[in-house]
């Protein structure tokens, strides 16, 4: 029976007859023995391995090179090595699937970018092992995180004829051989057809049934900007609470990224340090940080005037009834605030048509959440549950009711407040890792004209 090197390496005691599997990072030769270092992914850590003469398969040993894989049987023993509590004595080891020079991951560090061309094989190198583990445990910890409040879990559909931002960022699903516009009727479904952008509309759906409700799912936009923070394929987390306004919205909305940080906290702790070692120093403190500080609130309306009489001149211009760019966000996250910042009331014109209308009649119930180091990680609302507001907003947003009539049946039926968020899952692992550009949190990033693997 194999065991992950992980449990080998957290033993409490010394071990017979271990059997481990994985991947030869180094080897290094001594007169009559060599040592393996070997990773299996299962920790950040390597398992050294000791092989001498007396090992079955030691003829062999000059073919355990760098990225060759490799099954090790022995014993586990105390290491006299410094900086390592055990390691292995081989009995026997036997190459499994050899590798030569051309292996791209020798010793040496590679830039991000280098590792970017070679996504098949950069989950073998330390820093992108302990960033999708990080990936993995958060994807767990979303779960739990929702489940221990009793949220239903709902999958929201890939494919959808509704453009729930409104922004027409949307990729066409058709199955036409031609012009798709010319006939939609004669299309696979019989319409128009898109990936989604939000799961949010279904969403509010099973709200107004099941009362709390999330998803999480890939989400897609088309918008083409070749930034740091924007892919075309993401993942999304989105709550949905029924009977809840605004401020229960914000509530979630912060408990959710206080309760992601200290998570990671805890449970990340290896991959974590290097993180704060090798990636953003600053990491491990401003997760602590986020957990022990309130977040601030801030209305839209205060925050312009907060960048107006900040002195700064902005690339981008700073006035009521403009979206808040990312250097904007930035400002007021990482330098007014110094911490987490939920700026809520938007202007209606800006925000899409489901948002909740305030008594003012000018400004909608949006709220962002910004974090420093990236600005929006989380947006959400308020919506609006009153049949007649509802109507006007899609016919203000030059959207043609007839097209929503079962959301607006939600508003016809037993309608109640509600309110929800969408949180970009490789926004909060930026967050969590430092790690700076988006397509380095995500296994295979799709940006602008790159989709190879
Ligand atoms: O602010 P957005 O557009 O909100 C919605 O889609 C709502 N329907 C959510 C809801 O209320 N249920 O997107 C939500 C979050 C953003 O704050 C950001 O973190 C992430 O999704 N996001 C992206 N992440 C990566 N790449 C992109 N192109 C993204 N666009 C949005
Ligand atoms: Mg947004």
């Amino acid at each position: 029976m194999r065991t992950l090197i992980k449990y080998l390496l957290a033993s409490t005691e010394a071990r017979e007859n271990v059997l481990v599997k994985g991947w030869v990072r180094t080897r290094r030769d001594s007169k009559g023995f060599s040592f393996l270092e070997l990773n299996d992914g299962s920790c950040l850590a390597n398992l050294q391995v000791v092989v001498d003469s007396s090992a079955q398969g030691f003829a062999d040993i000059a073919h355990f090179i760098t990225g060759a894989s490799a099954v090790v049987a022995g014993r586990l023993v105390a290491s006299p090595a410094a900086g390592q509590k055990w390691e292995m004595q081989a009995t026997r080891v036997e190459l499994v699937g050899p590798a030569d020079a051309s292996y791209p991951l020798q010793k040496k560090g590679h830039s991000l970018e280098y590792l970017r061309t070679i996504a098949h094989l950069r989950p073998r190198s330390n820093l992108f092992g302990a960033v999708f583990r990080t990936r993995s445990r958060l994807a767990h910890a979303v779960h739990q995180f929702f489940q221990e409040r009793d949220f239903v879990y709902v999958h929201t559909p890939i494919i959808t004829a509704s453009d729930c931002e409104g922004a027409g960022e949307m990729f066409r699903v058709t199955a036409l051989k031609g012009d798709p516009d010319q006939n939609p009727a004669a299309d696979f479904f019989g319409r128009r057809t898109f990936l989604t952008v939000s799961g949010q509309l279904e969403a509010e759906v099973f709200a107004c049934a099941l009362s709390n409700v999330y998803t999480f799912g890939p989400t897609f936009r088309a918008e083409n900007s070749n930034t740091a923070r924007h892919a075309a394929e993401f993942w999304m987390i989105e709550p949905e609470m029924a009977f809840c306004d605004l401020p229960g919205d914000m509530d979630l909305a912060e408990d959710f990224v206080k309760a992601m940080a200290r998570y990671t906290l805890e449970h990340c702790v290896e991959d974590l340090g290097l993180f704060g070692k090798f990636v953003d120093k600053g990491v491990q403190e401003r997760l602590r940080f986020v957990v022990d500080r309130p977040f601030h609130r801030v209305p839209y309306t205060e925050a312009i005037d907060i960048l107006k009489k900040s002195g700064r001149t902005f690339d981008y211009p700073v006035e009521y009834g403009l979206n808040l760019q990312s250097e904007h966000e930035r400002f007021l996250t990482e330098e007014h605030c110094k911490s987490p910042v939920t700026v809520f009331n938007y202007p209606r014109e800006i925000k899409p048509f489901y948002m909740r209308v305030n008594d003012d009649g000018k400004t909608v119930t949006a709220m962002d959440v910004l974090v420093p180091g990236i600005g929006e990680v989380i947006g959400g609302s308020q919506r609006e549950e009153r049949l007649d507001v509802l109507q006007e907003n899609l016919r203000y947003h030059k959207l043609r009711p007839e097209d929503y009539w079962w959301y607006l049946d939600l508003r016809r039926y037993g309608t109640v407040p509600h309110a929800g968020f969408g949180l970009g899952f490789e926004r909060l692992l930026m967050f969590l890792t430092g790690v700076a550009n988006i397509r380095d949190v995500i296994p295979f990033a799709r940006t602008p004209g790159s989709a190879e693997f």
